[in-house]
């Protein structure tokens, strides 16, 4: 992993100690890096009402937003309670995908020797948002 998502990845581990995951007991974190260079964290929050569970990626873009950020360089998920790097659902897709570049870095792994490097547009292709703003 590069030097610059390490430290990331770290910063979305240690997010995992903040996880509310009594349910499935599987601690997600994430570190979303905006333009500024300030470092934004995440994690899960379950509900009993299964469905209503909160990802850490959404958990993350809802929280800089509520701190008025906008922009979005990357984004890296750690998922170390499993044994493979865990991607983020179709729903954060959505959602990270209105708020980030296609361009963008997205990193998920379990640890920092076993994680997948994506981009927001190869998790979310053709996304209609992103082919109207050219500039993205
Ligand atoms: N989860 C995330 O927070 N992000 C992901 O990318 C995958 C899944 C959470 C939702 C739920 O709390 C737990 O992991 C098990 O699916």
């Amino acid at each position: 992993m590069q030097q610059d998502y390490k430290a990331l990845f770290d910063i979305a581990r240690n997010a995992c100690a903040q996880s509310y995951s009594p349910y499935s007991k599987f601690r997600v974190g994430a570190a979303l890096l905006c333009e500024d260079g300030s470092v934004v964290t995440g994690t899960n929050v379950e509900n009993r009402s299964y469905g209503l569970t909160i990802c850490a990626e959404r958990s993350a873009i809802v929280s800089a937003i509520a701190m008025g950020k906008r922009r979005f360089k990357a984004l890296v998920i750690a998922t170390p309670d499993a044994h493979y790097p865990v991607s983020p659902c179709g729903a954060c897709r959505q959602v990270i995908s209105e708020f980030m570049p296609a361009t963008a870095p997205v990193i998920f792994g379990n640890s920092e020797t076993s994680f997948v490097s994506s981009t927001v547009g190869e998790l979310l292709p053709h996304d209609a948002l992103h082919e109207l703003n050219h500039n993205n």
